[in-house]
């Protein structure tokens, strides 16, 4: 299982978003938070920063949206240059289509589940996904406690993804740092997203690095 590391720019400097892509050079993704205030309490921005960013970025992004009706817009995320779009399970009401559109526009195509939410009920969505995203904090703000409770869940989507042989990456978003990334990683997770652990430290790269090291133990 390879590791894959993506930084979130929700905790990076938004006035200097291409030198802050820079700064994280081996990162594998770029990991965009969208929020719209509704979804989440929190905004941060939308298409027009994507579409700029994938232009500037070296590394590819990967968009997750924390918004309300992401049928209506994740198409257009894909389209506008990001290489992975992750749409909320509960928010979309039809996610079989808008994860075959977001394929369609050339992008992998990612569901998000809440700590609370459980993953069987999605085991049979596992086909049309090249990503599963778990949630180990509520969604909405960087610098939250790593939740442990999700752990259980993260071991049984790599059950489920193992039993039906689909070649489908498990991220876990929320509290990972070098203290917590091991647990998930054991646990079955491949893709790390980490905001505060990365863009929060003296050397956002070598952070980068001590995450990876620290999953691939
Ligand atoms: C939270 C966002 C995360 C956030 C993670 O809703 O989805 O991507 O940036 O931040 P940390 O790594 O600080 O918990
Ligand atoms: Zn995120």
């Amino acid at each position: 299982m390879a590791i894959q590391i993506s930084p979130s720019i929700l905790s990076a400097d938004f006035a200097h978003l291409a030198d802050e892509a820079a700064a994280v050079p081996t990162a594998d993704w770029l990991h965009v938070d969208v929020m719209d205030g509704h979804f989440v309490p929190n905004l941060t921005l939308g298409l027009p920063v994507v579409e700029s960013l994938a232009r500037a970025a070296a590394t590819p992004l990967d968009c997750h949206l924390m918004i309300e009706d992401p049928d209506r817009w994740a198409p257009a995320y894909a389209e506008a240059g990001a290489g992975s779009v992750t749409i909320h399970a509960k928010a979309a009401s039809a996610p079989v289509r808008t994860l075959r559109e977001i394929r369609r526009q050339g992008a992998r195509a990612g569901l998000a589940l809440n700590p609370a939410e459980p993953v069987d009920p999605y085991a049979d969505l596992l086909g049309e996904m090249d990503m599963l995203l778990l949630m180990t904090v509520e969604p909405g703000f960087g610098g939250q406690k790593f939740l442990d409770l999700v752990l259980p869940k993260i071991r049984r989507a790599r059950e489920l993804m193992d039993e039906r042989g689909a070649a489908v990456w498990l991220q876990v978003d929320g509290g990972v740092s070098d203290e917590t990334i091991e647990r998930a990683a054991e646990a079955g997770a491949d893709v790390f997203v980490a905001g505060s652990a990365v863009y929060g430290a003296q050397d956002p790269a070598g952070a980068v690095d001590s995450l990876r090291a620290q999953a691939e133990r």
